[in-house]
């Protein structure tokens, strides 16, 4: 299993701390083998010691240079980071990341051997049109993705579902957990509303491998206890 949290534009520096040691310390005393990772805002990278994987929200496909507000590789390297989160609905669709420039992010992280999480989802207007058409605007996120990349996990996000509340019905995510499937080996994550009440249902979903949560993952206990769900599926 892997549980990743998203902080999206939430906590400074000292919260995160204060997040990590806890999330880091359950991990250590409950022997915690499920895979965690998490991604904070690039302010509040650090070197929290053993337990969750780090990871950048974003970054710029530079090493480094004149890109005014964004960072690249050798600010990752200062703090060890070897994850990123790609095409994450928020970036596509308000701060306006096409796929061209998301899959050119995508081959440049992969040629450095990144982990990437790799999101994609479709909008309401989508689902609302059924499952064929849902398929082919997944398929548009895409092209020019390597699904066999041996460091990629793929979290499916509708957008509809992220920080509403609502979420597909277990045989929606079954279903399309399923096409998926046949369209990489790679774990498989859910994400979109996932809480601790809701945790156990979606986590023994066939071909979901893990969740990606935002809101739910910024208090700590919740984390916690989120984790010890999954762990124990
Ligand atoms: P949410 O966000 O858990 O708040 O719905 C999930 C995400 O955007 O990754």
């Amino acid at each position: 299993m892997i549980i990743a949290a998203n902080f999206k534009t939430n906590k400074t520096r000292a919260q995160t701390r204060d997040y990590m040691d806890e999330v880091n310390g359950f991990i250590r005393s409950e022997n915690i083998k499920s895979e965690i990772m998490v991604f904070p805002p690039l302010t509040a990278f650090d070197n929290f010691g053993q337990g969750a994987t780090l990871g950048a929200q974003n970054a710029y496909a530079v090493e480094n240079g004149a890109f005014t507000g964004e960072i690249g590789l050798d600010q990752l390297k200062e703090f060890g980071i070897k994850t990123i989160l790609l095409g994450h609905s928020e970036r596509r669709h308000i701060l306006g990341e096409t796929q061209e420039e998301i899959s050119f992010k995508f081959a440049y992280f992969q040629s450095l051997g990144y982990q990437i999480v790799y999101c994609i989802g479709e909008q309401l207007e989508t689902r609302k049109a059924g499952k064929t058409a849902l398929m082919r605007y997944i398929e548009t996120q895409l092209v020019g993705i390597d699904m066999e990349y041996e460091n990629l996990v793929v979290a499916y996000e509708p957008v509809w579902a992220i920080g509403t509340g609502l979420v597909p019905s277990n045989e929606d995510i079954k279903s399309i957990h399923a096409d998926l499937r046949a369209k990489t080996s790679r774990p498989l994550l859910y994400g979109g509303s996932v809480k601790v009440s809701n945790m156990k249902e979606i986590v023994e979903i066939d071909n979901v491998d893990g969740v990606l949560v935002g809101g739910a993952s910024l208090y700590a206990g919740n984390f916690c206890e989120m984790i010890k769900i999954a762990e124990e599926a």
